[in-house]
């Protein structure tokens, strides 16, 4: 049985620990220039159901650094599109490649990817987690940190994928979390309900918005309308999410050496000013350029 990266909780606190590592090194390989090509003749399919700017290059710009190669397979252009199912695709893509990333909506329809695919299916996004944007953080974290235990991180915005993401990242790591979101939009009730299960005085899930700055020494935001959540009610919740903007105003609560994330694209002037975007507190590039260099490490642990 290939072994799938569907979510954080597929990787130990271990395991975390040597991809961050490793995405390191293979960063200061790509800088020093230097060929590493533990994947020379293999293949990825990516699957996308939804857009993409950097899963779609990253994982490409990856594969071909790797000394492998890379398919772009959307939903449309494929027989997916016509209504062929998740299982009966992931069987006959994984006779032709040696690994699978898919970006879709429900985590089911990955799951049933992983339930009969031979080769490893990784999650390049769905409804419910990013596994490979929050690692990508991470490795930003350790690169300006080091250690991530004793650090304060939060999250401000949407209960989103990347909410529920962090959340899984804090069960695992056990770092300092606090989320904060407006009331209704918390996130999702099965992450929520891991938390209660488990008891985690690490993890704090609150509708104030300064909580989410105060004393934290990275703060994390994301798009307030995800993929798939576009139209009805979009300029009511936008008047709702106003007091969870990213601004100076509120960044000036958080530690001086306090530092941004943002996982992209963003929606300038919403969810986070350019003020604080284009400001010496974020670290929002380097977080889209290890996206790279995390994705090498993922590839290589995963497909070698
Ligand atoms: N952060 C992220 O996953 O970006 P894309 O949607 O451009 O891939
Ligand atoms: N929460 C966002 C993340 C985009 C990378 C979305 O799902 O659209």
């Amino acid at each position: 049985m290939p072994r799938h990266l569907l979510s954080l909780f597929d990787l130990t606190s271990d395991e975390i620990g040597a991809l961050l590592e490793r995405g390191v090194w293979l960063k200061k390989m790509k800088r020093s220039g230097k060929e590493h090509r533990p994947l020379k003749g293999k293949t990825l399919a990516m699957v996308f159901e939804k857009s993409s700017t950097r899963t779609r290059v990253s994982f490409e710009v990856a594969m071909y650094d790797l000394g492998g190669h890379a398919l772009n397979i959307t939903s449309e252009a494929s027989q997916l599109g016509r209504g062929e199912t998740y299982e009966d695709t992931a069987s006959v893509l994984s006779r032709y490649v040696d690994g699978i990333m898919v970006r879709t909506f429900e985590q089911t329809r990955i799951e049933k990817m992983a339930k009969t695919s031979q080769v490893p299916v990784i999650n390049g996004l769905t409804d419910l987690y990013h596994p490979c944007q929050a690692l990508a953080d991470l490795m930003t974290v350790t690169e300006n940190r080091g250690n991530i235990r004793p650090l304060h991180i939060s999250y401000i915005g949407d209960g989103n994928n990347m909410a529920n993401t962090w959340i899984t990242a804090a069960i695992i790591l056990g770092f300092k979390l606090t989320i904060s979101t407006p009331k209704g939009y918390e996130p999702e009730a099965l992450v929520l309900g891991k938390v209660k299960q488990g008891g985690y005085p690490n993890i704090t899930v609150t509708s104030d918005p300064e909580a989410a700055f105060r004393g934290v020494d990275v703060i994390n935001t994301d798009t307030w309308v995800s993929m798939g959540q576009e139209g009805a009610g979009e300029k009511e919740k936008k008047e709702t999410f106003h007091p969870y903007q990213v601004n100076s105003k509120m960044l000036a609560l958080a530690k001086k050496d306090a530092f941004v994330l943002h996982c992209l694209p963003a929606h300038r002037g919403e969810e986070i000013t350019d003020e604080v975007m284009d400001g010496p507190q974020s670290r929002i590039f380097d977080q889209a350029e290890n996206r790279l260099h995390i994705q090498k490490a993922i590839l290589e642990k995963f497909m070698s």
